[in-house]
């Protein structure tokens, strides 16, 4: 059984340690499923990303984890048009990287990838995982409405963090009005606090 310790020093963080903190930005782009066809529409949003401490699981397996708080508002009317939440975990045995998350359409899943060391042009680290409803590890759950109808089969997400920036890109393919539509999100955002 594992168990959460409160935040200390001496955790090792790894590739997830640049996460920690609040970040926001405004170049934001969405590109999203409509009946008659594309929805395109700037954002700005904002994540706030907090230590949680180190997890045991089944006495041999230990996990950083870093939770966190996403809020996007459409630029257009500031209203708040996405809301999503999750963890990220660090496997520093293994080298694995996961991503948790949820979204209030009734839709979860769990993305995972590895991590060896990856830095962009810029020195930022480089943090990609993926999820996929017929992926054996890191699988997608959505309720019977979503299979039905939005059905989620794959999603992808990368991010590039450091010296005060986090620039992140996203791809979730979704069955809906009877094709697979390609749901894209990126921004660049900075270190807010
Ligand atoms: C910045 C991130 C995201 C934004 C701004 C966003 C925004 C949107 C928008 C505007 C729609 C069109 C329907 C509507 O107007 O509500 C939509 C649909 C959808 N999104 Fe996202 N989304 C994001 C991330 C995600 C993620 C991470 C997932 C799942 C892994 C996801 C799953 C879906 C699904 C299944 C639909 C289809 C539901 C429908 O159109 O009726 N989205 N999203």
């Amino acid at each position: 059984m594992g168990f959460l310790m409160s935040e200390e020093s001496g955790v090792d963080y790894g590739p997830l340690a640049g996460l920690i903190g609040t970040w926001a930005g405004e170049e934001g782009l969405d590109v999203a499923p409509e009946p008659e066809g594309t929805e395109v529409s700037p954002y700005r949003d904002s994540i706030c990303f907090e230590a949680v401490g180190d997890v045991t699981n089944a006495d041999s397996q230990t996990l950083a984890a870093v939770r966190y708080q996403q809020v996007v508002r459409r630029s257009a009317n500031d209203e708040i048009f996405h809301d999503e939440c999750g963890y990220w975990l660090w496997d520093a045995r293994e080298g694995v990287v996961m991503h948790s998350l949820l979204i209030p359409r009734g839709v979860g899943l769990l993305a995972g990838g590895r991590y060896a060391g990856k830095t962009d042009a810029d020195g930022r680290v480089v943090l990609e995982v993926a999820a996929g409803v017929d992926n054996p590890e890191w699988g997608i759950i959505q309720s019977p409405f979503m299979e039905k109808n939005a059905r989620t089969l794959g999603f992808e997400h990368r991010i590039a963090v450091g010296s005060g920036r986090l620039s992140y890109s996203e791809t979730t393919w979704v069955d809906i009005y009877g094709k697979v539509f390609r749901h894209t999100d990126r921004n660049e955002l900075r270190l807010v606090e």
